[in-house]
């Protein structure tokens, strides 16, 4: 494995986190609008290292959108109750409970996903603000579907090339989110099962990226649930190894931008009962996923 890097570009420091996967960023103050110079340079670091640390950033929700929309129009997410109201381009992530009721999702992102892959046109990418955080726990995983898909068995690799798989955030939820009240009929509507590649081309790199999860993904094309659940979990299990992954121990005012086209994350549990997590994620709208065979590519 290759070592770290760090760079220079645009006047911000970047530094490579780990070989695999996340770039710490340097230099940057986000409550200011960013240069397009420097936005460029953001851009690229993204695609290409999968995950963007800006430490130390005080971030109302004014300049957390404003930054997000620079790389696109943003999502509102289908679960509004858990929006700010007056800023619905915010989707609050916490286990707090204010009047006997949850200010945001809570308890749901546990298992290895990419953000809205059960979207037609899933997210680009989340820019995810930590307002406050446990002492202990709490924090995120992150893992490169990159280094996933390049260290693929090559058997495994063309079985997969040009595969389809199923997703479904319906399915997800009655199999996996079972503690939170079920889906209305009319988020259901919203939400019907999507077909996605399993191996996923980025549109700006040109890198295929592996794009599946045991969580989501209910079976491959032309298979039944029972055969595809196996290798969903093995691919998952083996897309998210400790050398393909980063885990954040977060602070407050740390804001984490990661790449949904070419990493998953999770949560890492934390004492939900006698601690506070509130964070403030924004999403970037992202166009639809395809597959380019390599040598289409070159
Ligand atoms: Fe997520």
């Amino acid at each position: 494995m290759n070592a770290t890097q760090e760079w220079k570009e645009a006047g911000l420091n970047f530094r490579q986190i780990t070989p695999a996967i996340g770039v710490e960023v340097g230099g940057a103050d986000l409550s200011k609008p960013v240069g397009e110079e420097q936005l460029q340079a953001i851009r690229k670091a993204l695609c290409e290292h999968s995950l963007l640390l800006f430490r130390g950033q005080e971030l109302p929700p004014e300049p957390h959108i404003e930054f997000s929309r620079r790389f696109g129009p943003l999502e509102n997410h289908v679960l509004k109750q858990f929006c700010l109201p007056e800023h619905p381009e915010i989707f609050i992530v916490s286990n707090i409970v204010e009047n006997g009721r949850h200010i945001g999702a809570h308890g749901g992102a546990k298992l290895w996903h990419s953000d809205l892959s059960y979207m037609e046109e899933p997210s680009l990418g989340s820019a995810f603000y930590c307002l406050e955080c446990p002492s202990e726990g709490g924090e995120t995983e992150f893992a490169s579907m990159y280094a996933a898909y390049d260290a693929l068995p090559e058997e495994r690799r063309r079985w997969l090339d040009g595969r389809r798989a199923v997703h479904d955030y319906n399915y997800h939820y009655e199999t996996f989110l079972t503690h939170r009240p079920p889906l209305t009929e009319e988020q259901k509507a919203k939400v019907p099962p999507v077909s996605q590649p399993c191996v996923r081309t980025h549109p700006e790199t040109g890198r295929q990226a592996l794009y599946l999860c045991y969580a989501l993904v209910s079976h491959f094309e032309g298979m039944s649930p029972e055969e595809s659940r196996p290798i969903l979990k093995e691919l998952t299990e083996f897309a998210t190894q400790p050398a393909f992954t980063y885990r954040h121990a977060w602070k407050p005012g740390d804001l984490v931008f990661w790449d949904n086209r070419s990493a998953m994350h999770r949560a890492c549990p934390f004492d939900e009962k006698g601690s506070r997590r509130l964070m403030y994620r924004t999403t970037i709208k992202g166009d639809r996923p395809f597959h380019r065979p390599a040598a289409a590519a070159a």
